[in-house]
């Protein structure tokens, strides 16, 4: 455990890749904390920098490209300007925001490449690997699709399984299949480069394991979990034509692979930042701290420190305070299946809002456990903390300061034991604020800091100025003095949090931006300072608001189902002729009676009448339909199918049903009731 007090910060946010916008659950898992924690450091006058840029190679960029007809700079330099964009209206106060396809980063990444390769810290392997004849390409990664070989769900790729969040190889796959012809992939040799991961394993114990003992239990945990299941030489490779070339001899149509790069690009941020940047990358008294999602832990713990200590004169990550992830309304956030609230629409749709957005993704941040998103609770964390405690609390200070003094401070009397015992606990609050903040725990914080406010309406109710004002305006002064001296202080206490709201407050209050070690004065507002005009900080968010939110996302969910069934139509059965065809009489029919049949879980025993007859059928839907739902449906029956007997019943037809993908059934019927016995043809 580290007490270490160091000179200056580099906080580095997970690159996101640009095959697509940013979403909420990157922000609650990375970008929102990183920026807490930034700004925060920034307040308390340290030297900080924070770095983040797109992550611009990998093969998801290259399937989008192809599937678009565009090059895959093209998707890159679509995505990375979306991103950028969002991340600053959103308040993301990265001192860079850079790029991976950027000029500095090619040199940056090859170079370190070629003095691991110089140094002969890499093993050089041919092998044999999967590819794809048709496409005349190696298949890495996501080129490659099959069963996944621990939850056997289709559809996981050659790097990991989506479904149950395993790490796999492409030779684990069951039924490999190329991701872009669709055919059954051949083996041929290849040679790539691999850091021999297993060599660093007694460095990685020693550092994390024994050195860092304070990382989150999650993070920790599995850096544990890795290093006992021992760790393996990995491929820093790769055969595509889309990334930094390996820039060694003999290596053509070979690039770096994407979580080699992308991590350098901390570096190369930080190079296109400042010339100076050689203090932050190689002085032990600097402290990293990289802010990534649950994801990217193997990478930022166990990989690229490797990669680090391998290079030599680079320092170490000092945390790596990883969140779990963030589901929006109980299912899992997925850019493929558009399941996701995108930070550039929320932007567009709620303009104003962006605090709003930054309280409620740090109120409800994954950082335990996974976490859910719901559209009514952004709206009764909006209405009932936000508009009710916050800004209620602002309010009720500069309007009564506006009514009985004209906007000027007034003069702090005589304290009171009440007084005291306020103050007291705001200096309580703020060391809490702090802890929290420095051990990652933002939700904690964020707390505290909105204690400043609840504190500032309980005071505020139990003083009653607006009564006292009638028996003792001088003692109202010392109230309001107060209630003023809180206000100034909130704008501190939340500025990492709702920057935008902080200013917001600054200007009502007519004053300049404090730095951290202001919190809990109670001078910040000089006597007779005349304060600006009171605006209201937040407001009330209405049902029709959330209403069209979960629309749009029941529309998307209807979408998805209608694609997942069109992609699970089975093929058409064999040629059948007319004459077959008129074989079968099917008739409209009125369900009369239905019960279940004993002790079986999927039988119904029908009574219909087909108007020819009324007759019995089983029929296998007792899941799907309760009997109460069947009686009076009219239905359409198959009447000249055999008979069959199922557990002792004889059934004499069978009802006509649609199931879609999932499984569902629905029943067939006339549009309009249809007298029993109509001849369907
Ligand atoms: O998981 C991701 O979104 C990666 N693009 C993160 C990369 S972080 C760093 F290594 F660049
Ligand atoms: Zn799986």
């Amino acid at each position: 455990m580290s007490e270490k007090k160091f000179k200056r910060y580099l906080i580095t946010s997970a690159l996101p890749y640009a095959n697509g916008p940013v979403h909420i659950g990157h922000l609650a898992g990375v970008y929102v904390p990183s920026d807490i924690y930034a700004r925060y450091q920034r307040l308390k006058g340290n030297d900080v920098i924070s770095v983040c840029g797109s992550d611009e190679h990998g093969v998801p960029i290259t399937i989008k490209a192809r599937k678009e007809g565009i090059t895959p700079q093209q998707v890159v330099d679509r995505y990375h300007n979306i991103i950028k964009d969002a991340f600053k209206r959103l308040g993301m106060s990265f001192d860079i925001y850079s790029r991976t396809s950027s000029p500095t980063h090619r040199v940056t990444a090859s170079d370190f490449f070629k003095k691991l390769y110089d140094e002969g810290k890499f093993i050089e392997q041919t092998s044999e690997q999967y590819y794809d004849e048709e496409a005349k390409t190696f298949l890495a990664d996501r080129y490659i699709v099959g069963t996944c070989p621990r939850c056997q769900s289709e559809g996981a790729y050659g790097d990991q399984c989506e479904k149950c969040g395993s790490t796999l190889s492409p030779d684990e796959l069951i039924n490999p299949k190329s991701k872009l012809s669709g055919a059954v992939p051949v083996k041929k040799q290849t040679k790539h480069w691999y850091l021999p991961l297993d060599k660093y394993d007694p460095f990685l114990r020693e550092w994390i394991l024994e050195g860092h003992k304070e990382w989150k239990s999650n993070v920790y945990g599995q850096c544990k979990s890795w290093l006992d299941t021992g760790l393996q030489p990995r491929a820093v490779s790769r055969d595509l034509d889309w990334g930094i070339p390996v820039p060694v001899e003999g290596a053509e149509g070979k690039v770096l692979y994407v979580w080699f790069d992308a991590p350098i690009g901390y570096i190369s941020a930080t190079k296109d930042l400042t010339p100076d940047w050689e203090k932050y990358w190689k002085s032990e008294d600097t402290k990293m701290v990289h802010f990534i999602g649950k994801d990217n832990i193997v990478f930022h713990c166990i990989v690229f420190p490797s990669m680090l200590k391998a290079h030599g004169e680079y320092i170490l990550p000092e945390n790596v305070p990883a969140n779990e992830f963030l589901n929006l309304e109980g299912d899992k956030i997925s850019t493929s299946k558009n399941w996701a609230v995108w930070l550039h629409e929320y932007l567009d749709e709620f303009p104003g809002k962006e605090d709003v957005l930054r309280y409620v993704l740090c109120a409800n941040a994954p950082e335990t456990k996974d976490n859910d998103f719901t559209w009514k609770d952004f709206q009764a964390r909006n209405n009932n903390e936000l508009v009710a405690i916050l800004g209620n609390f602002v309010n009720r200070a500069l309007v009564l300061t506006k009514k009985y003094y004209s906007g000027a401070v007034p003069a702090c009397g005589e304290l009171t034991e009440y007084d005291n015992a306020t103050i007291e606990e705001l200096s309580q609050i703020k060391a809490s604020l702090e802890s929290n903040i420095e051990s990652y725990r933002f939700r904690e914080a964020l707390k505290d800091a909105m204690n400043f406010a609840r504190i500032g309406n309980k005071y505020l109710a139990d003083t009653e100025p607006w009564k006292v004002v009638k028996t003792d305006p001088e003692r109202v002064k010392t109230i309001l003095n107060i209630a003023l001296q809180i206000t100034a202080n909130i704008t501190i206490a939340i500025e990492p949090f709702m920057p935008f709201s902080a200013e917001k407050i600054l200007k009502m209050l007519n004053i300049e931006k404090f730095g951290w070690d202001n919190l809990g004065s109670m001078d910040l507002l000089a006597e007779g300072h005349v304060i600006g005009e009171p605006a209201l900080l937040f407001e009330k968010i209405e049902d029709d608001v959330i209403d069209a939110q979960l629309k749009k996302l029941a529309d998307i969910k209807a979408a998805n189902a209608a694609a997942a069934a069109a992609e699970h139509v089975t093929e058409q059965k064999e040629e059948c002729t007319f004459d077959e065809f008129q074989k079968m009489d099917i008739r409209v029919s009125t369900i009369l009676e239905a019960e279940k049949v004993a002790k079986t879980k999927k039988l119904l025993k029908l009574t219909v009448d087909t108007g020819i007859d009324k007759r019995t059928i089983v029929s296998g839907i007792a899941e799907h339909f309760t009997p109460e739902e069947l009686i009076g449906r009219q239905v359409l029956v198959l009447v000249n199918l055999a008979p069959r007997e199922m557990r002792g019943i004889v059934s004499q037809g069978m009802i006509l049903m649609a199931e879609d993908a999932s499984g569902k059934l629905e029943l067939l019927a006339p549009e309009h009731k249809t007298n029993n016995g109509a001849i369907v043809g």
